[in-house]
């Protein structure tokens, strides 16, 4: 029987994604959906989208008509900074990346220093705003456009605040409690936090996207229980899967356990390491076995990595699992492949992490310029 768990703080077991849908309540991203973005962007798809990386949205269909009618929308997705980013946590930016730039529309990321503080009991706050600065840069390394991107640390855009407590006074302790699971021993600041994840979906009065892994959707179920009582949109959203970690296909790459992540600022040398030591293959026992039998790519994270992200020739990707699958490709050289990849990948986003902290004030908005942007962005009546 196949347990698995998925909520904002936990990703465990092998996750069924067609049941998370029913559970969640959430509709699948039909082919449909995704042939209208091709045409509306008059683009070819990229990988993300193609290999139903995202699998799964709410409203999406709405989105695509208010762009279709001129009403437009916006972006909004987030980071948690609670340590060093990974190749997981990278994968929906670019997604994201590629949707600012066809639909040329605004995005909003929020950086939750104050969410990681509250949440993790070992974290100090020190701890999370250097970890903001830190995860920034990698942000800012996915290439968003600075006059369309607006990166903003909760600690320091205090005005939030003001967005927050109309929210605040809509969800009520048994909302929350229900939907996150809290107890008489979580901490005030938890219960309301929430309310600060939901406010950016309210920047604009537009229709926000977000584009984020699915764990994140109890966020977005609450918030679209009470927008339109507040005059705005229910959010729209377009969920991701998990990356796997290296060493199998349960659960998520966790940043606590460094044996299972390709961290963006590992060095590639060691990084290729990792990848050989500890990735698991669907391979067999022997060679020998491994020619006759062939490989299982379906169970196999080399394969998954390379679907998912570093393989995005559609027939370069087909052609390796019919050769995996009849034995003619063994283990040992698809993991060199991947490990290739991945270090020319990390080559060039640490060469551009590099520049990113040069950029930084285009694209962070604190102090004086973020109250000037906040009052064009804020609509009207909650800025008085
Ligand atoms: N809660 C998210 C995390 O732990 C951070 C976040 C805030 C976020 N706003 C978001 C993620 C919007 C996705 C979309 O990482």
């Amino acid at each position: 029987m196949a347990e698995f768990k998925v909520t904002p703080w936990d990703v465990e077991g092998m996750v069924d994604y067609d049941k998370l849908i029913k559970e969640f309540g959430t509709q699948p991203l039909t082919d449909e959906l995704l042939e209208k973005t091709a045409v509306l962007t008059k683009s070819e798809l990229p990988l993300y989208f193609r290999r139903r990386f995202f699998f799964s949205h709410r409203d999406y269909d709405l989105v695509l008509k208010d762009y279709e009618e001129g009403r437009g929308f916006f972006l909004y997705t987030g980071r948690g900074p609670s340590g060093p980013m990974h190749i997981g946590h990278i994968i929906p930016f670019f997604a994201t990346k590629w949707l600012q730039e066809k639909f040329g529309v605004n995005l909003y990321v929020q950086i939750t220093d104050d969410e990681k503080f509250l949440f993790k009991p070992n974290l100090s706050f020190e701890d999370t705003k250097r970890w903001a600065y830190e995860n920034i840069l990698d942000i800012i390394a996915v290439g968003f456009d600075p006059d369309k991107t607006f990166i903003f640390q909760d600690s320091e855009f205090t005005k939030i605040y003001e967005m927050a407590i109309p929210i605040a006074k809509k969800v009520t302790y048994s909302m929350a409690k229900a939907v996150f699971g809290f107890t008489e021993q979580s901490k005030i600041g938890m219960i309301f936090y929430p309310a600060i994840q939901a406010a950016p979906t309210f920047f604009e009065k537009r229709r926000c996207l977000i584009p984020a892994a699915i764990d994140q959707d109890p966020y977005w179920r609450i918030q679209r229980d009470f927008a339109e009582s507040l005059g705005y949109y229910k959010t729209a959203a377009l969920h991701s899967k998990f990356v796997p970690p290296l060493t199998g296909l349960e659960g998520k790459m966790s940043a606590s356990k460094p044996e299972t992540a390709v961290y963006l600022t590992d060095d590639p040398e060691e990084a290729g390491k990792k990848i050989w030591k500890f990735a698991l293959t669907g391979g067999q026992p022997t060679v020998k076995e491994q020619r006759e039998k062939g490989g299982n790519p379906e169970k196999c994270v080399v394969f998954k990595w390379l679907e998912i992200f570093f393989e995005p020739d559609d027939k370069a990707l087909l052609e390796r699992y019919h050769a995996c699958k009849s034995g003619a490709l063994l283990c040992g050289e698809c993991k060199r492949y991947l490990i290739k990849k991945v270090q020319e990948f990390l080559k060039e986003h640490q060469k551009r992490r590099e520049k990113a902290k040069d950029e930084i004030e285009k694209f962070k908005y604190t102090g004086e310029l973020a109250r000037e942007q906040w009052d064009k962005a804020i609509p009207e009546p909650l800025r008085r």
